[in-house]
């Protein structure tokens, strides 16, 4: 096991990932219960995250010397080099050029992080986001890497096993970060990997039935992967505690209303209550054009009718939600700065305050990928486990303009075709989103002897490791003509298909 002490950096969960994909169990706890959860939790290791603190400040948060004296390994990043320095005896100064982003490192020493990764006179890539830096070194320690902006860049001292860095290994940014990471894990804690989905799926049920004890929950499903597999979880901690409600808003892909159905009732027996609002949110939206306008409608009236089920089941106690990870960090900006409102995505917020519940969301600390792990660990079907991510407002932001009953089933069965050519080239799993819109305008076009005027169907689909940002997915002509084909032929009210070549950013993966 390792302990991560989080200092607030917006990255923390990116440590715990990557200690989960060597196989380790690790927990975050905030830096003011560390050493409660370290007397408790006896960790092999412990890895102090960055923050946005300095630690110059007066009252800057500190590690517990508990930890830093009990002989276990400590690896120390960003804010955590700084503190680890400072209470060790070190000095730490205001920098006086801050570094943001990318930033060269250059390996002056040999050490355990970089065996088989960062050779000594290398110079390496890395992400860099802080102000102030350590200038002179703690007892013990030898500075092995400098950058321009913090020439002691990298800190050892093998025999505690404290390191520490300036950078962060854990983002993507830093191509070789996970591999000092695996070196912190398995080198220099000696840890072996044999965690796996498995023990996840155990320790979150524990959790779960500790927390809700002989409550009730209830769960809103929306149709996608994530609150299907919190809702199958939960439901395997508590059993029939738990009460399913479906909001089906009309907006949905084609059959996904039934899927959703079929595979609770029948599939898993669970309670599910299945509300179908079609009508009501269909009226609501008539006449509306504006982007924000449908998801601010949607949203509301999802809250609205998803609270009027609730109060008929009746008196439960918590409300589940499917929220993982990137949703609790999606409008923050990882360099910190005031982040705007793309968008408004509706499925965070809003709900637990309104209905004054208190919430269950054992997804909150995982990635999509491994939500897709755990859903197959909890035995959905695989083709449900991989589907493609579905925004809350559904087919409404792919239909530009305004909304209507006959618009939205000519959407459902292009979508329909273009999913089926994909899946039959066997690119489903390639892609991480593909989707069909509508777009509001008629052209003109020739089919047999007549004249058509009909609407035109854009084609979106992108490659994507978070959908914070994406690249269009490069098909081959052949495919884009043969689907174009048959999308005209079989959906009545289309005769021209377009693709869309643009990348996020500038563009969004959902066109409105
Ligand atoms: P954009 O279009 O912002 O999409 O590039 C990024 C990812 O988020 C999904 N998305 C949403 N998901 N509620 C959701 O639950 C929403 O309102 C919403 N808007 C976009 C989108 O499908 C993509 O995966």
């Amino acid at each position: 096991k390792i302990l991560i002490v989080d200092f607030g950096s917006q990255v923390t969960q990116l440590i715990a990932r990557r200690v989960r994909e060597e196989g380790v169990y690790s927990e975050i706890v905030p830096f003011q219960k560390a050493e409660a959860a370290f007397a408790e939790m006896k960790p092999k290791a412990v890895i102090l995250s960055g923050g946005p603190a300095s630690v110059l400040d007066d009252n800057a948060p500190s590690a517990p010397m508990a930890i830093l004296e009990a002989g276990v390994p400590v690896l120390g990043i960003c804010y955590g080099e700084q503190t680890l320095a400072k209470q060790l005896g070190g000095t730490v100064e205001a920098g006086h050029h801050r570094e943001f982003g990318r930033a060269q490192i250059e390996i002056t020493d040999d050490c355990a992080l970089f065996d088989g990764v960062w050779q000594k006179g290398g110079k390496y890539d890395v992400w860099m986001s802080h102000g102030d830096r350590v200038t002179k070194l703690p007892d013990g320690f030898r500075a092995v890497a400098q950058a321009p902006g913090s020439p002691i860049s990298v800190i050892a001292d093998d025999t505690r096993k404290f390191y520490a860095m300036q950078f962060h290994p854990e983002v993507v940014h830093t191509p070789d970060g996970a591999k000092l990471l695996r070196n912190f894990v398995r080198k220099v804690a000696g840890l072996t990997g044999d965690w796996t989905m498995r023990a996840f799926r155990e320790e979150a049920i524990d959790k779960i039935r500790a927390q809700v004890g002989s409550g009730k929950v209830i769960c809103g499903l929306s149709g996608g992967v994530d609150s299907a597999v919190a809702a199958v979880l939960i439901h395997e901690a508590i059993g029939d505690q738990l009460t399913c409600v479906f909001v089906d808003h009309g907006l949905l892909r084609k059959d996904e209303g039934k899927t959703v159905v079929d595979l609770f009732r029948h599939h898993y027996n669970i309670p599910l209550v299945h509300v179908d609002a079609s009508e009501t949110f269909l009226g609501a939206l008539k006449g509306v054009t504006d982007p924000e306008q449908k998801r601010k409608t949607i949203g509301k009236l999802f809250i609205d009718v998803f609270e009027a089920e609730a109060r008929r089941v009746g008196g439960a106690d918590f409300l589940a939600q499917g929220t993982l990870y990137p949703d609790v960090i999606e409008s923050v900006s990882f360099t910190g700065g005031p982040s705007v409102t793309i968008k408004s995505h509706h499925n965070v917020g809003g709900l637990p305050a309104r209905m004054n519940m208190k919430l269950v969301e054992p997804l909150r600390e995982l990635f999509k990928d491994e939500v897709r792990a755990l859903g197959r660990e909890l035995g959905l079907p695989d083709v449900f486990v991989g589907r493609h991510p579905f925004p809350g407002p559904g087919l409404a932001i792919r239909c530009p303009g305004e909304i209507t009953e006959e618009k939205l089933e000519i959407l459902r069965n292009a979508d329909a075709v273009y999913i089926d050519q994909i899946r039959k080239a066997g690119l489903y799993d390639d892609i991480w989103q593909a989707f069909a819109v509508l777009l509001p305008v008629r052209t003109v076009g020739v089919m047999g002897d007549g004249r058509t005027y009909d609407y035109v169907v854009g084609l979106r689909a992108v490659t994507s490791t978070d959908g914070m940002t994406a690249d269009f997915y490069p098909f081959d002509m052949a495919f884009l003509g043969a689907t174009a084909t048959r999308i005209i032929n079989e959906v009545k009210g289309v005769n021209r298909v377009v693709y869309d070549v643009t990348s996020k950013p500038p563009g969004t993966i959902e066109w409105e």
